[in-house]
């Protein structure tokens, strides 16, 4: 891979370990992709935040990177941690746990990066269309390069954070326009109802892509929210990093395949992310987490009602969006509803928090949350999940 004499010289060592760790990270995944040099970037987001995820081995690292004066160059925002630090709720946890999460977020602010604490760093700031960025949240990371126009590869923790300081990424892959091409015509052949319906529909497409680029035409609803449950399921059950969008499949003749999606594909997903039990002890919604627009409605369908005493209704979201929608946020408090920050139910502690079943809107939770947290889970929709959360309903 081409490198200019600046980079020779962060490469060499010149500026100090912390960038010349940060230059051969990029340049060994370079070497690797067929990189032929580095591009600037937008902005980095960075994962590998929560300590229930990443536990003790990496902090020595970020530790010795803050320690030699690595500085991020470009704008740099964080994913959840696993705690909010703030909230009453998780002041019962241990004293160790509170404190190594809380030393992992001093070192990124050391850092220079934004403890921004969300997995939708796209609310906050919408990067242009065009741009390039090094992100590591895979549902971020498919929003941005689908719904934004923004090119980033799927990057890891530790790619997000070299490129954060040296303000660059190498040339490969979804940065290049002849790797952004959809090689597979997804036609779905049923009526979606609920952002619930998306996310099982992305669950089954991410396990028969893989890594591969979808056309997905025949989607009538085309709601953000909804959109943003089909990335981040296709991108938990797959590597698919892009999807396309069309009314309809004409100009499909130069795909390899064809895949048709019906009733049946979308009840194997339900069937998978679904076990039964008798009454949740919490109801999630926020992964990833709310928009405003999201709080809003959560607020509308809360309207009037009271959530039941032996029923948790988390809401996850950017401090951020908590404050552009106040309103709401008071309003779903009022009913009973928490709001919580900067943390979610997949990376924080659940049984230590007394939650054994979760029922949740999101498919990429319903995956992810029997494997990081041992719950029994269920898929269904908001208006779903409000109901059983006020009036419960059987599963
Ligand atoms: Fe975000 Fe947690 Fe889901 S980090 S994408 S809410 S698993």
């Amino acid at each position: 891979m081409y490198l200019t004499r600046e980079e020779e010289r962060i490469y060499n060592g010149e500026y100090g370990w912390a960038y010349q760790i940060s230059m051969k990270i990029l340049v060994k995944l370079g070497d690797l992709y067929g990189a032929d040099r580095l591009i600037p970037i937008e902005s980095a987001h960075i994962s590998g935040v929560a300590y229930k995820t990443i536990g003790d081995a990496p902090i020595e690292f970020l530790r010795a990177l803050a320690d030699s004066g690595g500085r991020a160059t470009v704008k740099a925002t964080t994913n959840p941690s696993s705690i909010n630090l703030e909230n009453q709720l998780f002041t019962h946890l241990p004293k160790e746990v509170i404190e190594n999460q809380g030393e992992i977020l001093t070192l990124y602010e050391r850092m220079g990066l934004e403890t921004t604490l969300t997995c939708t760093p796209y609310y906050l700031e919408r990067p242009k269309s065009g741009s390039h960025l090094s992100w590591a949240e895979s549902s971020a990371v498919i929003y941005a390069n689908s719904l934004l126009n923004a090119w980033t590869n799927r990057e890891g923790g530790p790619s997000a954070l070299a490129s954060a300081l040296i303000g660059k990424t190498p040339n490969y892959g979804l940065h290049r326009l002849e790797n952004r091409h959809a090689s597979v015509l997804v036609r779905v052949e049923m009526r979606l109802k609920s952002e619930a319906d998306y996310g099982a529909l992305g669950v089954y497409l991410g396990e028969i892509l893989r890594d591969r680029i979808p056309v997905i035409c025949g989607l009538r609803k085309r709601e953000e929210h909804c959109l943003k449950q089909l990335g981040a399921a296709m991108a938990t059950s797959g590597m698919t990093p892009m999807f396309y969008l069309r009314e309809n499949d004409k100009g499909g003749k130069s795909v390899e395949e064809k895949i048709s999606v019906d009733e049946r594909s979308i009840k194997i997903s339900y069937e998978r992310l679904t076990s039964a039990f008798d009454k949740p002890d919490l109801i999630f919604i926020g992964c990833p987490h709310c928009s405003p627009e999201e709080l809003r409605i959560i607020a509308d369908y809360l309207k009037g009602k009271k959530v039941r005493d032996d029923i948790k209704l988390w809401i996850c979201t950017s401090r951020y969006a908590r404050k552009i929608a106040e309103e709401h946020v008071e309003a779903i408090e009022a009913s009973g509803g928490r709001v919580i920050c900067d943390t979610c139910a997949v990376i924080t502690w659940l049984k230590e928090l007394g939650v054994e079943t979760l029922v949740t809107n999101s498919a990429k939770t319903a995956h992810y949350a029997p494997l990081t947290n041992k719950v029994r889970t269920a898929l269904l929709s908001l208006e779903e999940c409000i109901g059983i959360a006020c009036k419960g309903m059987e599963i």
